[in-house]
């Protein structure tokens, strides 16, 4: 089983293997973490994302990290949050899941994610970092040694920290 770790900050500065982006269904940019990893990457990553005609909410697709430290990009549309009854925490960890498997297909050690659709997609905090933290935790990864949660304040942070114990003590 892969360690976790939680970590604060800025998850296009992080030297991984592969970081996630929380994108949308077109994978051609956004804002949020989306506009910042590419403005991080250069270029040549929409360039990329353009063959791949888009995603689905809840898949991945992966490119390389170009101008990233990070050597791939994970790019998973996380559900956008209407009332938890449309699917939303299914979609949601399957974004997870989704991204793990596409981690250890290429040979990924250490993979960050962000707090997926806990920003313009409005999922609530709590429930968004329940379902990441369970949906990671119950992964049977092979290649993957270590999972970062990149939160970008700390109040998300301290929900992640709250959220791990608490899972850790239920494990
Ligand atoms: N590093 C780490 N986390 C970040 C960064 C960053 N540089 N920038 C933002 N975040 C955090 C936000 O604070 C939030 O917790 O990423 C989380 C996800 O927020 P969004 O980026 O708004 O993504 P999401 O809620 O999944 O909405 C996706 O927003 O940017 C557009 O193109 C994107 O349409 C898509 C939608």
């Amino acid at each position: 089983m892969a360690t976790v770790e939680i970590i604060e900050g800025d998850i296009t500065l992080l030297n991984v293997d592969a970081i996630v982006n929380a994108a949308n269904c077109s994978l051609l940019g956004g804002g949020g973490v989306d506009g910042a990893i590419h403005r991080a990457a250069g270029p040549e990553l929409l360039k990329a994302c353009i063959p791949l005609g888009g995603c689905k909410t809840g898949e991945a697709k992966i490119t390389p990290g170009f101008k990233l430290p990070a050597k791939f990009v994970i790019h998973t549309p996380g559900p956008r949050y209407k009332d938890g009854k449309h699917g939303e925490p299914e979609l949601l960890a399957s974004c997870y899941r989704n991204c793990l498997t596409l981690a250890e297909e290429n040979h990924c050690e250490t993979v960050a994610f962000p707090a997926i659709s806990t920003g313009v997609y409005g999922y609530p905090w709590a429930e968004a970092t329940q379902i990441a933290i369970q949906t990671v935790l119950s992964f049977p990864t092979k290649n993957i040694k270590k999972v970062l949660f990149c939160c970008f304040n700390a109040q998300m942070k301290e929900l992640y920290e709250q959220g791990l114990a608490n899972n850790s003590k239920t494990a």
